[in-house]
């Protein structure tokens, strides 16, 4: 049985036999016969290669959590459904052998095999775990069910991956294991998470990822919390308030440990409005241009709400930092409560020079918009890094280490990143890239929407939208165009909310907050069709490029290009 086993999952993988550890002679020659006998040695090859693209990153992706390394999996495995090299041999059968929980248990390493089981399905996952040495998180699934796995990075549970699954399916769990399984109701990690308000336009629910109606946005100045847009990368830990720690390394001091009162009550609370601005804002606009990876964000990844908090630079004092710290540390690494199956937590660092600078504004934010900070924004704790991508505004904060390195965390080595429009996915080292900190100038026109009617009898048009730049440069000017770029008038920026009066201006290099613009212009006699363009303009003179082609990349981060909406114009009916 074992014997024919083998040969079955064997065969799937022709030339790869020679690489395995312990495979019997038997075995090999059982499977070499079969081989030779069911296809060509080139088509196993192409087999080999794709499935190995294909499992590293799917599965490896899967059991990280890491959207990108999901994504990149993908991208090969579309290849290979391109290239129609028939890898669809061995999908569900009656005729696969019956195992017991017990014998699938005994398959937890290379010599004795690695078997997972999934909805009543075992896989041998051998071959790749042998191919990918230091898959540690594919380790965690083996002798077992890849369910609570696949629970937790529910965005991973994808159709094509499920697929993929099945062509390493070797037999079924005999069904009163089965029911046993079925009976210990997996939990669902995202079981805890918060409601939402409906009106989010959701880009993935677990972990769970959202965006506002873009016209919500340039409502208010200060963007309600319920309507902010949430990035998760993982579920919305729980954290009791009355227990919270927050643990500061790396010092001389040795580790201060905070409660949330000891925050709140031994430092000054110190308040800022600033806009917090996805990487990935805007991305589908990238992803017309070329497929990009990640969510498909449209351009309301990016909001604008006031943090009240302890500045991180006193609570650096506090736990002993002194100028010549500066002579060794060069960051602060931040660590979420929030982790994956593997314990491992959302992390990423800043440039130490931004947390200790007194201009620098960084908080330990207890309090969004006059209240405590919702569960998805991350209470008890955030980080509040204004002027810098929203990625290093680490939620849920449970750990500051002061460190001559930046943080080893996916988030911050290997995403994140930017990278010229010439480099894929088969040459990218995410090592040569610096992390994304500062972000560079945005603006985005939130009404009227793309392919939106307006009326002639309206005679003008108000158009609105937002603009923000990073490293606290203020937006001094938005310009809009009616006809696609040709002509150009200036908006009318706007600091607070409608009918008040504006915030007061921020010094020099401190405009952490976006500017809401406005404009009303009549509408241009001749035209059916509008091409609407926007383009910001900040202290530096820095502006945005005029297309998306020449900044594309790869991951569709840092999507700044003009922002056009095209609009018709419909004539009243009794002139025609
Ligand atoms: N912090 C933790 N602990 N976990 C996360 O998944 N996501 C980051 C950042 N901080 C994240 C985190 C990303 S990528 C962004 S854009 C912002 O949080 C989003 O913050 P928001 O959900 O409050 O808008």
């Amino acid at each position: 049985m074992l014997l024919l086993r083998r040969c079955h999952s064997l065969t799937r993988f022709g030339s790869l036999i020679t690489q395995r550890h312990q495979v019997t002679p038997a075995v090999a020659s059982c499977a070499a016969r079969l081989c030779s006998s069911s296809s060509s040695s080139e088509d196993h090859r192409s087999h080999q290669r794709v499935h190995s693209l294909s499992w590293k990153h799917g599965l490896a992706g899967l059991l990280a959590g890491t959207g990108a390394v999901l994504a990149y999996g993908l991208h090969h495995h579309h290849k290979a459904e391109r290239a129609d090299i028939g890898v669809q041999t061995l999908k569900k059968s009656s005729s696969l052998p019956v195992f017991s929980q017990e014998e699938v248990t005994k398959h937890r390493s290379l010599e004795d095999g690695i078997w997972v089981t999934y909805k009543g399905g075992v896989y041998d996952i051998t071959e790749f775990v042998a191919m990918h040495p230091g898959g540690d998180k594919i380790m965690l699934a083996a002798g077992g069910a890849l369910e609570p796995f696949w629970a937790l990075y529910a965005v991973h549970n994808q159709e094509h991956v499920l697929e993929i699954l099945s062509d390493y399916k070797v037999g079924e769990l005999n069904l009163e294991d089965l029911k046993k399984q079925q009976a210990v109701k997996s939990s669902d990690p995202y079981s805890s998470d918060p409601e939402r308000h409906p009106v989010l336009r959701i880009n993935s629910l677990k972990p769970f990822n959202a965006e506002p109606p873009p016209e919500i946005l340039s409502d208010s100045y200060i963007t309600p919390s319920a309507f902010f847009f949430k990035r998760n990368h993982l579920p919305v830990p729980q954290v009791d308030p009355a227990s919270y720690q927050l643990h500061v390394e790396g010092l001389p001091g040795g580790v201060l440990t905070l409660s949330l009162e000891d925050l709140k009550t031994r430092f000054p609370k110190h308040t800022i409005t600033a806009t917090l601005q996805c990487a990935g804002n805007r991305r589908s606009e990238m992803n017309k241009v070329k497929l990009v990876k990640g969510l498909n964000w449209g351009i309301a990844a990016i909001s604008n709400a006031t943090w009240s908090g302890a500045r991180l630079r006193d609570v650096l004092l506090a736990a002993g930092y002194k100028p010549d710290v500066a002579q060794w540390a060069r960051h602060v690494q931040f660590e979420g409560l929030d982790t994956d199956v593997t314990g491992t937590t959302y992390g990423a660092s800043v440039p130490l020079n931004k947390a200790v600078s007194e201009e620098g504004d960084v908080l330990l934010a207890y309090e969004m918009n006059g209240e405590d900070i919702p569960p998805d924004h991350g209470f008890p704790v955030r980080v509040v890094v204004p002027g810098t991508v929203g990625a290093r505004n680490v939620k849920w904060l449970g750990k500051i280490i002061v460190s001559a390195e930046e943080s080893s965390s996916h988030w911050q080595q290997n995403d994140y990143k930017g990278f010229s429009p010439g480099t894929d996915w088969d040459t990218v080292d995410f090592k040569s890239a610096p992390a994304i900190q500062e972000l560079p100038i945005q603006s985005a026109i939130t009404t009227p929407a793309d392919s939106a009617t307006i009326d002639r009898s309206d005679e003008t048009l108000t158009v609105k939208g937002y603009a923000w730049s990073g490293g606290g440069r203020e937006v001094v000017r938005v310009d809009v165009s009616l006809d696609g770029g040709k002509t150009w008038q200036v908006a009318q920026l706007r600091s607070g909310e409608k009918g008040q009066a504006p915030e007061p201006s921020p010094p020099p290099g401190r405009a952490w907050a976006w500017k809401l613009w406005e404009i009303t212009a009549p509408l241009p006699p001749d035209a059916q069709e509008l091409e609407i363009v926007c383009k910001a303009v900040d202290n530096s003179y820095n502006m945005q490029p005029d297309t998306v082609p020449p900044i594309w990349n790869l991951r569709g981060v840092l999507s700044n290009a003009w922002h056009r909406v095209k609009v018709k114009i419909r004539e009243d009916e009794d002139e025609e």
